[in-house]
């Protein structure tokens, strides 16, 4: 057999040690192909352990330096549970893999370096090449290959070693490329995003005071959104846009916006008018700007047609309309609006259960009714009081969505505050969906996404809880103050770099925030448990 002839699906056996190259070479093909490092590791390992004059066992990771100057394992095949965790992080310093790191040099060590032998029993502290991965002459990070226990290396493997150490590092290359531009793309949304987001809120305030109502509604239509099976990349529009539902209304004079009583029916008819006012307003061509148009147009059509501005019926409404109309609705049933009083929920959703077929598209409803338990945890969220300490809830049980849980709840992370306590679970959840990011290796868009409503929801929380505090007269409400700021702040820093670092970043951000979170739950939040024994 020619090297010219080998490809992807030649079988090992037949591969001799001169034909190496262009056998890595058709790796480096379907590498390529593969869009995360994990599947890349496991295919390469997989065929060189295949063959059969190389020793190397189907066994090895990828680390990659962080923005900490650590090495971070992005990828790893075979490693048991113990060593998976700890090789996580590696203090550059301590460990062989830095050294080879450094130099960029290959290297064959007989265990993994000082650091690991002292955490795993001897036994586990097997032979290994480390291969140094390089960008533009810069050293990224490296590859892990074991070997069996004894085995002595020859000229014909490390040569092949170095073969595969720039192949590899062509394609983990690309990829970091890849993955900053997608960082870079979603950047760019975001601010965008903020823009629609603050005039969302502008449009609130005037009529309600607290600015939660468009939060909630846009949360609770992302939750049915999720709900119908809408993906990810649509719901995130969904959020972003459905707050400018009412824009329209800054074209609404006070007297009728704010009119403590009904409506007469002209006084009705110019109030319909903030519709097509909100419609007008949201120019624009790109999908937010036409999401946050479609949504301000049609969330008071109805499905049997008698809604407003077009009389619009079904399936012409679109989606996002009919998914924006029972959240808007739901929301202003169980609020307090100057016109009226807070519903009972369950009398707010016997309302809209008996609308499905009327008002509300019945597909909706029954989203809408298989969502609750997120959506009433949403209002908790969400809510528009100050938090009373002594408040005591009860909500349905969440359905498990099957997603990996890198930090269960624990009984020691309650406070005893029931609302705080809801939000904490919320924040350990959105720790959690990194954690799934990261490991199920959606990229670099999708962790920003998760770090982007962390950041949301933590200055909301915060925001809550220290007014909370105040209300109280919570004594240390100063230092406790500080330390939600420089949470914050640390946030925000782990979103800028996540442009720089996309491939390690999630790893790292893990990590820092189960610990930050996690330990001030346990050590500040607790005593405001003092709060609920004040009279
Ligand atoms: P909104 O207060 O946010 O209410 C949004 C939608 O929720 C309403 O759309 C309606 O479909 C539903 N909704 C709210 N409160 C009630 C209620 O007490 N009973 C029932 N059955 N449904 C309710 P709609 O009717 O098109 O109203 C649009 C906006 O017009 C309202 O937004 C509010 O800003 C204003 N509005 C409506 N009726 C009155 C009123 O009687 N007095 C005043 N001051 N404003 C009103
Ligand atoms: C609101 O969202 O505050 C009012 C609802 C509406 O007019 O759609
Ligand atoms: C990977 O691609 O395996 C790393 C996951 C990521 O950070 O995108
Ligand atoms: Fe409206
Ligand atoms: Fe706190």
């Amino acid at each position: 057999m020619s090297n010219d002839c080998i490809t992807s699906t030649t079988n090992p056996a037949d591969i001799k040690p001169g034909m190496a190259s262009s056998y890595l070479l058709t790796l480096l093909q379907d590498g390529q192909r593969t869009d995360n490092l994990q599947d890349l590791l496991e295919l390469v390992l997989e065929r060189l352990a295949a063959l059969p004059w190389m020793h190397l066992e189907d066994r090895g990771a990828i680390m990659l330096r962080g923005a900490s100057g650590n090495l971070i394992q992005v990828a790893q095949k075979g490693f048991t549970e113990a060593r998976a965790e700890f090789c996580t992080q590696v203090s550059l310093d301590r460990c062989a893999c830095g050294q080879a790191t450094r130099n960029g040099q290959i290297a064959f060590r007989e265990c993994l370096g000082e650091a690991t032998v002292n955490a795993l029993p001897a036994d586990k502290a097997d032979n290994h090449y480390i291969l140094p991965l390089q960008d533009r002459g810069k050293v990224i990070g490296d590859v892990v290959v074991f070997v069996p226990a004894g085995h002595v290396p020859d000229d014909a493997e490390v040569c092949v070693m170095h073969d595969l150490a720039t192949i590899l590092s062509n394609v983990v290359a690309h990829r970091l490329a890849h993955e900053i531009v997608g960082a870079k793309e979603l950047e760019l949304e975001q601010a965008k995003a903020e823009v629609i987001q603050k005039l969302g809120a502008a449009s609130e305030y005037r009529d309600t005071e607290t600015g939660m109502h468009v939060m909630r509604m846009a949360h609770f239509a992302a939750s049915i959104a999720k709900t119908m099976g809408v993906d990810a990349d649509a719901r995130d529009r969904l959020v972003i846009a459905a707050p400018m539902h009412d824009v329209g209304k800054i074209g609404i004079p006070d007297n009728i916006l704010l009119k403590p009583g009904r409506l007469d029916s002209d006084e009705f008819n110019i109030m319909r008018r903030h519709a097509a006012i909100g419609g007008q307003l949201l120019k624009g061509d790109d999908e937010l700007m036409r999401t946050a148009r479609e949504i301000a147009c049609s969330h008071h059509e109805k499905w049997d047609g008698s809604g407003y501005p077009n009389g619009l019926a079904g399936e012409d409404i679109p989606l996002f309309g009919r998914i924006c109309s029972v959240a808007d609705v739901f929301d202003a049933l169980t609020s307090s609006r100057p016109y009226k009083q807070a519903w009972p929920i369950d009398k707010a959703i016997d309302t809209i259960v008996s609308e499905s077929g009327h008002a509300f598209d019945p597909a909706v409803v029954g989203a809408f009714q298989k969502s609750l338990p997120e959506i009433l945890r949403i209002r908790e969220l969400y809510r528009d009081e100050i938090i009373d300490p002594r408040e005591k809830l009860s909500l349905p049980p969440l359905h498990d969505d099957g997603k990996a849980v890198h930090i269960p709840w624990e009984s020691s992370y309650g406070i005893g505050i029931d609302v705080v306590d809801e939000h904490h679970r919320y924040l350990i959840r959105l720790i959690n969906d990194l954690y799934a990011a990261v490991t199920e290796r959606h990229g670099a868009r999708e962790i920003g996404r998760v770090l982007r409503a962390l950041e949301h929801y933590t200055i909301i929380h915060f925001r809550e809880e220290e007014k909370m505090m105040e209300k109280h007269d919570y004594r240390k409400l100063a230092p406790h103050k500080i330390q939600h700021e420089k949470f914050c702040s640390r946030v925000n820093g782990l979103w800028r770099e996540l442009q720089v670092n996309p491939l390690t970043l999630g790893h790292e951000a893990i990590f820092f925030l189960r610990d930050w979170l996690v330990t001030h739950i346990q050590k500040e939040d607790i005593q405001l448990h003092e709060l609920t024994a004040e009279t």
